[in-house]
Order: C-alpha cells, then structure tokens, then sequence
C-alpha cells in the first residue's frame, strides 16, 4: 500500500530496501526497553544510521514537566552527533501499536537538517508491519538550512 510516498512493508521489505535495517531494529527494540515513560506508558526505541556506518539507539525519556520530554528520534540523533556523526542516512522507529506510529512533528523537523533523503522507517513491536518513507515524503515544503542560506545567514558547516 502507498500513500503519498509512504509504503507499507513488512520487516523483510525493509531488510531488501536497507540492509542495516535488522541492525538497526534490533538496537531500536533494545532502547524501547529502556524508556522512561512513567506518564503516558508508551515506550518508544529509535535507532540512526549514521555516514559512518555506525548505528546508535536512543528511547524516549519523559519528565514529570511533560514539555521537557525527549522523543526517542531526537536521543538517537543526539547520540550520533555526540559520537562525531554529521550525517544521518536513516532512522528506525518502533512503537507499541500494531500500526506502527511514524515520527512527531518534532522529530521530522530535526531529521529534516539531515536532508530530504533520510530513509525513516516505522516499526511495531507488536507486529511485523513497517511504513517507509524519505523526510521529504514525511515533511513536504519544509523549512531548513537552504532558507537561512537564501537569505544570506550561517547555514550547517559555516
Ligand atoms: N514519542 C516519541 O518518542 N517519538 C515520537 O515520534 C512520538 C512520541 C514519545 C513522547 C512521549 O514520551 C510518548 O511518546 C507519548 O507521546
């Protein structure tokens, strides 16, 4: 099935589209373990693909001032920047809904700074579904570095 660019595959499709996505499955399951989510008991792993090669997880931690939580995309694109990543080629998600739940506005923006072609994939930990899609199919029109570039402001790596 596509919508708008989004296709919904199994986690065998996702394997012949990218080969690290059971890598990165894996690691995303293992992080979604490790959540914090006290408040809304709906745990979230995530997992990146950097340039590298080198993949790294990251889980929702929720704070008792609900604003100040962190999604589990965001902590594993901290992680990868952190470990000396600049370029992030994918993104696993994995949600506890059978219709796997794709990534918060939030998350789609920052991923966004990574370009139009990370490959996001969404995931359930209770079923074998998985939506893919490219940042540019999951934020059409969006703003990023290009913008503050036309209008002559420091953009990424300036
Ligand atoms: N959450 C994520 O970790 N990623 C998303 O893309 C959507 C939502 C988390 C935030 C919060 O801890 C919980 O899921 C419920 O919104």
């Amino acid at each position: 099935m596509t919508r708008g660019g989004i296709e919904l595959i199994g986690r065998a499709g996702a394997t012949a589209r990218l080969p690290e996505f059971g890598d990165l499955l894996r690691i995303a399951l293992t992080a979604q373990g490790r959540a914090r989510a006290p408040y809304s008991k709906f745990n979230v792993g995530a997992a990146v693909l950097g340039g590298s090669g080198a993949a790294f997880g990251g889980c929702n931690v929720e704070s008792a001032s609900y604003g100040a939580t962190i999604c589990a995309e965001r902590g594993a694109v901290v992680g990868a920047v952190a470990a000396g990543e600049t370029t992030i080629r994918a993104c696993v998600v994995v949600t506890p809904t059978a219709d796997p739940s794709s990534p918060c506005g939030i998350c789609r923006q920052l991923l966004a700074e990574f370009g139009p072609d990370v490959l996001v994939f969404a995931a359930s930990s209770l079923s074998d579904s998985v939506y893919v899609a490219t940042l540019a199919d999951l934020l059409p029109l969006s703003f990023g570095p290009g913008n503050l570039a036309e209008a002559g402001r420091p953009s990424a790596g300036e």
